[in-house]
């Protein structure tokens, strides 16, 4: 797992209007009526986790992060009795009784291996119950390969401490088509697509702002600050290139993102 020192629920939620959107659409095609018990696993600073409270008033919703500062985050959301949150490791994470809706929201692509997570937790939904899980699929992107080029070369593969680099890696993460194969397989009716937004950032480097919220912190977490300010402006310098700034002073940064939804009978 990144270390702790990687979320920065304030820096996350620069870009707070442009995560939502994703949530939305991939909640949108979850069918759940009146569920009682429902899950966000890597829920981090819990705003999205209390739309799905605000949708299903009778259900009991519960947040399970890592990472203390999301949590610390995320009690400002709690609603006694109905929204909680609670620290917890979502690969080792087990229901106390069946689930309705499981959801994990841009959160796996942390996880090596997770698509045996995802059949693991199918088997563990009510019957009738729903598997939602989206994950940036930006892995091939100049965000992302710009960076892992940086890790990789020789400049700064010798002073950075040992990390975990699972958010660089394009086999981290799963194609529609292969989501499909892990639903099926675990027994749900299958819904898996895939979305590339063009967020359009404005002000200055907005894409190193988007990033410091999300890959560029655990890197940075392996660096001293001297180091991690030198390599933040090589990569800075490398973004303006790939995200060049419009004539009328914008700038697109298209974003890919997967998205599973699967229907256990009921
Ligand atoms: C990009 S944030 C997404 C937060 C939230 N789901 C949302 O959509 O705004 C990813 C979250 O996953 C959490 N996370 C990553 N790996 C985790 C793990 N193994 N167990 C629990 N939480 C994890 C991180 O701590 C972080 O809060």
């Amino acid at each position: 797992m990144q270390s702790v020192a990687a979320w920065d629920p304030t820096t996350y939620l620069r870009f707070a209007g442009e995560r939502a959107r994703p949530f939305a659409e991939l909640l949108s095609r979850v069918g759940a009526d009146a569920p009682r018990v429902v899950v966000d696993l890597g829920c981090g600073d819990g705003s999205v986790t209390a739309t799905l409270a605000q949708r299903w008033p009778g259900a009991r919703v519960t947040g399970i992060d890592s990472s203390p500062s999301m949590l610390a985050a995320a009690a400002a959301h709690a609603v006694p009795g109905r929204l909680d949150f609670t620290t917890g490791d979502l690969r080792n994470w087990h229901p106390t009784e069946p689930v309705d809706v499981l959801v994990s929201n841009a959160a796996l692509h942390w996880v090596p291996g997770h698509g045996q997570l995802m059949a693991r937790w199918a088997g563990e939904l009510a019957p009738g119950g729903w598997l939602a899980v989206q994950v940036p699929g930006n892995q091939a992107a100049p965000t992302h390969a710009l960076l892992a080029e940086l890790v990789a070369g020789p400049r700064w593969a010798g002073r950075l401490a040992p990390g975990d680099d699972t958010v660089l890696d394009r086999a981290a993460v799963l194609d529609p088509t292969g989501y499909l194969e892990v639903l099926t397989a675990a027994g749900l009716a299958p819904d898996a697509w895939e979305t590339t937004y063009l967020h359009v950032l404005t002000g200055e480097d907005p894409v190193l702002r988007w990033v410091s919220g999300t890959v560029l912190r655990p890197v940075l977490a392996r660096l001293s600050p001297a180091d991690g300010e030198e390599l933040t402006a090589e990569y800075a310098a490398a973004l303006r290139v790939a995200y060049p700034v419009r004539p009328d002073g914008t700038t697109v940064l298209p974003f890919r993102r997967v998205f599973a939804v699967g229907h256990r009978p009921g």
